[in-house]
């Protein structure tokens, strides 16, 4: 049941506010992070971990990308994020002082589960964050976080997308908690923003109509560049990501650095530049490779923090999102994109709730 929307992409798009807030209940107590009611960790058995892996394949990935950002702030754990399809083929330290978390939405994807079985057979503590409990990936390991997403319709991941940062971060506070790295004030700091984010997701919804007129404005353009830096670098692969499934556009992500190293050679007018630079410590370093860009006629499309006027002069178009603490970002940054490219694809009459060659759940090699 589509609720009334013409997509379940739109549907799930604007469920993100609710998405937040239950995968959150339960978990926060008085501003602090508590999984004590799922999870059997002890703080001795954390500060055992040296290693943790985050191992996801598509958008699950890019979630796993985000939460190692805020993780490696506060830790000195030996942190990787693999996609699931190479990690098993390549020969990585693993061992009883691993926790290897298995990032997937449908807990069904075979080259998740493939990931998972190696690394349990080399002696690691295996977690799944996933939105089906009762998943084949689920019931093989020892621990399981779930979304509380409710069933994603969709074929590209929004919602999911969401809760998988909503349950990742509060995994990782957990357990940098326990392991006692990280301060009451940082955690309740985080808490009590991520709190909020609820509102200011759906603040953001609210104004979709921006984004679309956005929209109709690149919806012919044939290739998309998709810079970010940081926290935001993730976030530029997602929106990228979005775009390619369900408009069929040719879209490409980039760390905002990498980009005089080589794809600045594809920038003309023809190729717009969505540059995910919401307020952090590299908003200046990436608003001198949006001037890059501006010198080679591409047309700027920036997600920026309101009241960052500077941009207006920058940019041919704005998407803004409300502020929040650099670390939460990628909660906001986000859903623009997936607005857009839902809009797009729409322009362009594509198959939004399933787009040719994609299926739910990849149970293939
Ligand atoms: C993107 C998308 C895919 C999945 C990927 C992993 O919109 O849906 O990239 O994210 O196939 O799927 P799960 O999370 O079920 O393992």
């Amino acid at each position: 049941d589509k609720g009334g929307y013409p997509h379940f992409m739109l549907k799930e798009i604007n469920e993100q506010g609710a998405v937040l807030r239950r995968s959150m209940l339960d978990r926060i107590f008085h501003g602090e992070v508590d999984l004590s009611r799922e999870l059997s960790w002890s703080s001795e058995s954390a500060k055992r971990i040296k290693r943790l892996h985050l191992v996801a394949c598509g958008t699950s990935y890019y979630a796993a990308l985000v939460a190692e950002r805020l993780i490696e702030r506060f830790s000195d754990l030996d942190i990787r994020v693999d996609i699931a399809s190479e990690y098993r083929y390549r020969d990585i330290p693993i061992g009883n002082d691993t926790l290897a978390v298995f990032v997937t939405q449908s807990g069904e994807t075979l080259d998740t589960l493939a990931a998972e079985r190696f690394a349990k057979e080399k002696g690691a503590r295996c977690m799944a964050i996933t939105n089906n409990g009762l998943s084949t990936v689920a019931r093989e390991v020892d621990d399981v976080l779930s979304l509380k997403a409710g069933p994603e319709i969709g074929v590209a991941a929004t919602k999911t997308f969401m809760g998988q940062m909503t349950v990742l971060y509060l995994m990782g506070l957990y357990l940098l908690k326990l392991r006692e790295e990280l301060s009451l004030g940082d955690e309740m700091r985080l808490v009590r923003e991520m709190e909020v984010l609820p509102y200011k997701v759906e603040s953001l919804i609210d104004r979709a109509d921006e984004i679309k007129a956005i929209a109709s404005r690149y919806c012919e353009a044939r290739d998309f560049l998709f810079l970010g830096r940081g926290f935001s670098f993730p976030i530029a692969m997602e929106g990228a990501l979005k775009l390619k499934e369900i408009s069929y556009i040719h879209a490409e992500a980039y760390a905002a650095g990498e980009m005089k190293h080589g794809p600045i050679a594809l920038l003309d007018r023809s190729v717009p530049v969505v540059v995910v630079m919401p307020d952090d410590n590299l908003f200046e370093k990436t608003l001198s490779n949006v001037q890059e860009t501006k010198a080679r006629n591409s047309p700027v499309i920036a997600i920026a923090t309101e009241g960052r006027k500077s941009i207006l002069g920058q940019a041919e178009d704005v998407m803004w999102v409300p502020k929040t603490d650099m670390e939460l970002n990628p909660f906001l940054a986000v859903i623009p994109l997936q607005i857009f490219a839902y809009y797009v694809a729409l322009a362009k009459g594509k198959e939004i709730d399933q787009p040719r060659n994609l299926a739910k759940s990849v149970t293939v090699e």
